[in-house]
């Protein structure tokens, strides 16, 4: 078998273009433009890549771009009085705080000071607890990301074996919830899970997130499984650098019935979810 490639890059445009058709008309309307300010704390390469994508596709979607760039040494304190501003900022309905924060700050406290309202990343306690209960919330983007696809691809999720493999709070724990949501059947596993092989080869719907390069092989994989990679590792192989996910992408195509790669995968889906996200927060400030 040769697995079906998700294709999240075609995903994730249509996505931004619908968010964009929406906006466009939010303004002509209502005139009104939604606005995601983002915060950058520090020069982590990585995140400094990110932070710049995610502004310039905010601003291919017709939305305002507020980018706060603040040097690592910065007092907690300081940022957390940039957050009580930008809360208190009616043309600002997105926060986000890029993760990781410098070592000397405490991000649970950050983040938690970011009304929830505008949380856009939905890692506020009180989204988390609103996702955790079924009730309304903002909705991590990678997960979302991630249940768009499944159900673009399998339609009803009901009743399928689902094994999400790492348990962080952005991605894994959001995603158990969201799959739980659907009505599917969960496990979570990680590093510590026993026989992870043999648990993995019980999903029909195979999510992971563990950030361990080409971890899961084929021999994890149901025959005909769908799988979902959200790992970016930068590795290098062959003298050359290579970014690679926690799937080994060659090996395990010949085994599920659906994959995402990477790149091109599961990463435009995040960008395109904090769009969506940056927009109901929006709709729902103006009622
Ligand atoms: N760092 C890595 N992924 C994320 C994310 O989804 N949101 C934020 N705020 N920081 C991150």
């Amino acid at each position: 078998m040769t697995a079906q490639v998700i294709d999240g890059k075609a995903f994730a445009a249509d996505v931004r273009a619908r968010v964009a058709a929406h906006v466009a008309r939010l303004g002509e309307e209502q005139g009104i433009v939604p606005g995601l300010a983002v915060v950058l704390v520090g020069e982590d390469p990585a995140s400094q890549v990110y932070v710049r994508n995610k502004g310039v596709q905010t601003r291919e979607a017709g939305m305002a771009s507020f980018e706060h760039k603040l040097p690592a040494e910065t007092a907690e304190a300081d940022l957390l009085a940039l957050i009580a501003e930008l809360n208190a900022d009616p043309k600002v309905h997105g926060i986000l705080v890029q993760l990781p924060l410098p070592a000397h700050m405490n991000a649970d406290l950050v983040i938690n000071a970011i009304d929830p309202a505008k949380d856009v990343d939905g890692f506020h306690i009180s989204n988390v607890g609103l996702l955790g209960t079924g009730q309304k919330a903002m909705v991590p983007c990678t997960p979302l990301g991630c249940l768009m696809m499944l159900r673009a691809h399998h339609g009803s999720l009901s009743g399928l074996s689902a094994v999400v493999v790492g348990r962080s709070n952005i991605v894994g724990k959001p995603m158990a919830q969201l799959l739980l949501g659907d009505s599917c059947t969960v496990t979570i596993a990680h590093s510590r899970t026993r026989d992870l092989a043999a648990v993995c080869r019980g999903a029909d719907i195979l999510v992971a997130a563990v950030g361990r390069p080409e971890m899961i092989t084929a021999d994890m994989v149901k025959p005909g499984a769908t799988v979902i990679d959200v790992g970016i590792n930068r590795i290098e192989r062959d003298g050359k650098a290579r970014l690679v996910g926690d799937v080994d992408y060659a090996g395990v195509s010949a085994v599920a019935g659906a994959i995402t790669p990477v790149p091109g995968g599961v990463g435009p889906m995040t960008i395109a979810c904090l769009l969506a996200n940056t927009l109901t927060a929006c709709c729902r400030a103006n009622g």
